[in-house]
């Protein structure tokens, strides 16, 4: 809780001073007759809360905050502000990394997270549909008993339709995909508060090729396209067996190597996690590990116990030939549970490295034949620019984060991360490469979306966009 407040405390002097002054008393009287008084705030305090999230950008506050309780007044709130022209802008848990919430233009901030219901588990059909304001970890206690889970684990307990609208991943997806493979079907309402189903109304298919791919265009929209207020997802059978691993490695390019090795090879494996040295010395000391000071992968993998003896012996021996003498590994579900917690905490634990300072963790996803090159340079240019941060990463999707703790009082360190952060994106696209594996374009990598897709793929995004939201209200200056 101290920690908490510290951070709270932090981002209040960093909010930006903006008046309120798009929103009427009258209008905030109308949003009240929608929602009810106490789902409706214009209080500073809540307001600096809903305008920011876990990245460095500076707190945009929203002009007022409602908490609608259901899709019928989603839609008649988001038809008020298209009347009025106000921007609308969703949230879900707030812990984004590329400023996705911030008001930076105003407007209403729609909090989803009172409707979280699971509204339909269909164990045999391997899917659910989930209101907005449930979370990747509720969904899997609400499963615990069905012999299902949700694999899709980004680092924070984010919200799984917030998750649909940034494109989010995390360590499972090397086996299970991301948030897009794993979306059947969302309920969106558009600014003007019209309700559509990416999929139809109330369907759960496993494949299907009719029409345009409504379902792919709305995940990774980041809130500009319209709110989602259901998601419809695939579950996935809980395996048999499981067993994590960790692994020291003399160097990245061993790291890397071993990694690919074992793709090729055909071992299910279901998570393979990069730290450099840096990171986990932060995760020894933040989580209590006591793991080598060295490039290291953390390895989960899934399957009957017959099979798991094989797929273990074969990334030892594979990691041995890259020079690793230290393979060791865990069934205990307590030990598996440490090691995850503390990869999970990895953002956290970085900060820990520079108390009161900020956080910023970059991400980019390259072709997995040059993440040693672009590892290796990105630990250089830390280097040269003098900079603190930890590297971590999706290794077996080619994606890593670079998270950087920095002084947000010291102009020139922010300056040298904000480079940083550029000459980052831009290697990764040299790379054939994106700018972003998970984390989104949000508001600080549009130009690099820019020179990721070029004019004319640009041209039809913006094209999109106005056919959707003719008068750019959703979530406005994020993306595009
Ligand atoms: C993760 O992989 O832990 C998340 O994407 C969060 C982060 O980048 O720090
Ligand atoms: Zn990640």
């Amino acid at each position: 809780m101290a920690r908490l407040l510290r951070v709270l405390g932090g981002w209040r002097s960093y909010c930006s001073k903006r008046q309120q002054e798009r929103v009427s008393d009258d209008f905030v009287e109308t949003l009240k007759a929608v929602v009810g008084e106490p789902n409706v705030s214009i209080a500073a305090a809540v307001r600096e809360q809903h305008g920011h999230d876990e990245s460095m950008h500076r707190c945009s506050p929203p002009d007022a905050v409602v908490w609608p309780q259901n899709v019928e007044q989603v839609s008649q709130l988001a038809a008020l502000c298209y009347d009025h022209s106000i921007p609308i802008i969703p949230f879900g848990t707030g812990t984004g990394m590329e400023g996705g919430v911030n008001a930076i233009r105003g407007g209403i901030c729609f909090n989803l997270t009172r409707m979280d219901r699971v509204l339909e588990l269909n164990a045999d059909d391997f899917s659910v549909t989930v209101e907005p304001g449930v979370t990747h970890k509720a969904l899997n206690s609400y499963l615990r008993d069905s012999g299902l889970w949700f694999p899709v684990d980004p680092g924070a307990d984010a919200s799984l339709c917030g998750m649909a609208a940034t494109g989010a991943s995390g360590t499972n997806a090397v086996r299970y995909g991301t948030m897009l493979e794993n979306v059947i079907n969302l309920e969106v309402v558009l600014a003007n508060g019209k309700i559509l189903y990416t999929s139809g109304q109330g369907r759960r298919f496993r494949k299907s090729s009719a029409g345009y791919n409504l379902t792919g265009l709305f995940v990774g929209s980041e809130g500009t396209l319209g709110l989602i207020t259901t998601a419809t997802l695939r579950l996935h059978g809980i395996p048999e067996a499981t067993v994590a691993a960790v692994c020291p490695f003399p160097s990245i390019q061993a790291a890397v190597d071993s990694t690919v090795q074992i793709l090729q090879s055909g071992v299910q494996v279901a998570r393979i996690e990069f730290l450099d040295d840096v990171m986990m010395d932060a995760c020894n000391k933040y989580s209590g590990l006591t793991n080598a000071v060295a490039p290291t992968l953390f390895l989960e993998f899934h399957g009957s116990n017959q099979g798991l003896r094989e797929q273990l012996q074969r990334a030892e021996e594979i990691t041995q030939q890259n020079g690793s003498s230290h393979f060791t590994w865990s069934k205990e579900l307590e030990e598996r549970k440490q090691l995850w917690a503390a990869r999970h905490n990895a953002w956290y634990a970085t900060l820990a490295l520079r108390p009161g300072c900020k956080g910023y963790s970059t991400d980019v996803c390259v072709p997995i034949s040059r993440l040693p090159e672009i590892i290796v340079e990105t630990k250089e240019d830390l280097k040269a620019s003098g900079l603190t941060g930890t590297i971590v990463g999706h290794v077996g999707d080619g994606n890593f984060h670079c998270i950087l703790v920095f002084n947000t009082e010291d102009a020139d360190e922010h300056r040298r991360v904000m480079e940083f952060g550029k000459r980052l994106g831009r290697k990764a696209l040299a790379m054939n490469g994106t700018c972003t594996g998970e984390h989104g374009i949000g508001l600080g990598k549009r130009q690099l979306l820019k020179e990721e897709i070029g004019p004319e793929a640009m041209e039809t995004m913006r094209q999109i966009k106005a056919v959707l939201d003719p008068k750019n209200l959703m979530n406005p200056g994020k993306v595009l």
